[in-house]
């Protein structure tokens, strides 16, 4: 839980397509980040999930209909639009699109939809040819035009077998979006480079040195900056995960790419958050060929590569600079002489060991050294939570006055 949405009022409208399994998904993200979510479901969408996933999920009754018979008349339209801070609809057949386009309330959700004055987020979803149709696109911009957040279909394999535009975003995607409308932009007009994942230093053209890191910790970091208003560009090793929305990716696999690629970015940046693991040695010579099978033992000489945070730190310029330290013993002394060394104001330390911490887990426990000698001991938390707490410590003691910090 990182309560990210905690006295939200989220309502969900899901409609009659293929993708309506995955707003399950959505509304237990959504839950699971502290909010409170009602749920409308079209008729048709009762043909592809059944309600009482929804109920069960949310602990609120569905509504499909404004007319139940034998229930007391109640205005839900009217009483949830009041309430909600934000609507998602997900997925948003072209039938949605095209009768909120034009204003049109013939059924539940349809009608809750006129009356909606919260943000609102659309997520369309169908066939390619559908969503390319053109009096669908032009719904579509009707409702960007409106001020309705669209989330983009990725494009990929659909279910109805065509390849295209048309696929509703995985639900964390959509959480993200969510998540960014909701959040105060403390952090507008700030450039962010975050670094993030492992690097690898050729041994041979199969094989190489590199580390567990999985980037997990620098994506939330690049994700939470985002959310927050921040223009951000993410220097990342080879990883497994989805580059964040609207996040700027420089793709690197070396340490001496990673070092060439942040040297630059650093310029015109005015905060630098160091997240990757960076080989500190790389092989000294790299073979051509693969190494064959042969000798018993062989030796492996490595040098030093270049150490980022030090060159970062001799020429700070007033940038805000913050370093990762994982260690696996003395973590206070480490992390201290690290601050120290490379002229850092923030150096987020962990112990590594604990599989709930560091290394490719979803959590982190980790302790903050400040530059003035204090320290802040965080217990277990999400990346995610992690990334937010260090951006709020950023807010509060390093940007200008007026930054005001987010949460917790
Ligand atoms: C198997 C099947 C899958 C469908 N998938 C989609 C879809 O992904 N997106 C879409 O816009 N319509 C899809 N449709 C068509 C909608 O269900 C149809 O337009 C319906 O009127 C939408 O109703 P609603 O918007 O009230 O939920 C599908 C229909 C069928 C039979």
């Amino acid at each position: 839980m990182t309560d990210r949405l905690k006295s939200k009022n989220v309502v969900l409208g899901v409609c009659g397509g293929i993708a309506a399994y995955k707003s399950a998904e959505l509304l237990r993200l959504l839950i699971k980040q502290g909010a409170a979510v009602r749920v409308f479901m079209t008729r048709n969408a009762q043909q592809f999930v059944g309600w009482m996933t929804f109920q069960a999920l949310s602990g609120v009754p569905v509504c499909s209909d404004l007319f139940e018979k034998g229930d007391v008349a109640s205005f839900k339209h009217i009483d949830w639009a009041a309430e909600a801070d934000i609507v998602v609809v997900a997925p948003a057949t072209a039938n949605i699109i095209g009768k909120m386009a034009n204003g049109i309330a013939d059924d539940a959700l349809s009608t809750f939809m006129t009356v909606v004055r919260s943000p609102a987020m659309v997520c369309p979803s169908m066939n390619a040819n559908m969503f390319q149709n053109p009096a669908v696109q032009r719904n579509i911009k009707t409702l960007a035009d409106d001020g309705i957040l669209i989330v983009e279909p990725s494009a990929g394999d659909l279910a109805c077998g065509t390849v295209g535009p048309g696929r509703l975003p995985e639900p964390e995607q959509i959480l993200d979006r969510v998540i960014a409308c909701l959040t105060p932009k403390d952090l507008r007009d700030k450039r962010v480079l975050v670094t993030a994942g492992p690097t690898r230093e050729p041994i041979d053209p199969v094989r190489f040195v590199s580390n567990p890191s999985t980037g997990k910790m620098g994506y939330a970091v690049a994700r939470a900056a985002e959310q927050r208003g921040a223009s951000v560009t993410l220097i990342t090793g080879p990883s497994e995960l989805p580059v964040p929305a609207t996040v700027t990716a420089i793709h690197v696999t070396t340490a001496e790419e990673m070092a060439r690629a942040v040297l630059e970015c650093a310029e015109t940046s005015e905060i630098v958050i160091k997240t990757a693991a960076v080989s500190d040695y790389r092989p000294t010579r790299v073979a051509e060929q693969k190494l064959k099978k042969g000798e018993d033992q062989i030796s492996l000489q490595l040098e030093k590569t270049d150490d980022i945070l030090m060159q970062l730190g001799r020429k700070k310029q007033g940038k805000v600079l913050v370093g990762f330290a994982a260690e696996t013993e003395d973590l206070n002394q480490n992390a201290r002489q690290k601050l120290e060394g490379k002229n850092l104001d923030i150096i987020v330390g962990n112990l590594i060991g604990n599989p709930a911490s560091g290394f490719a887990s979803d959590t982190n426990q980790v302790t903050l050294f400040f530059r003035d000698g204090t320290q802040e001991v965080l217990p277990e938390m999400e990346k995610d939570a992690v990334a937010h707490i260090l951006l709020n410590r950023i807010a509060e003691r390093l940007l200008p006055a007026g930054e005001q910090p987010v949460g917790q």
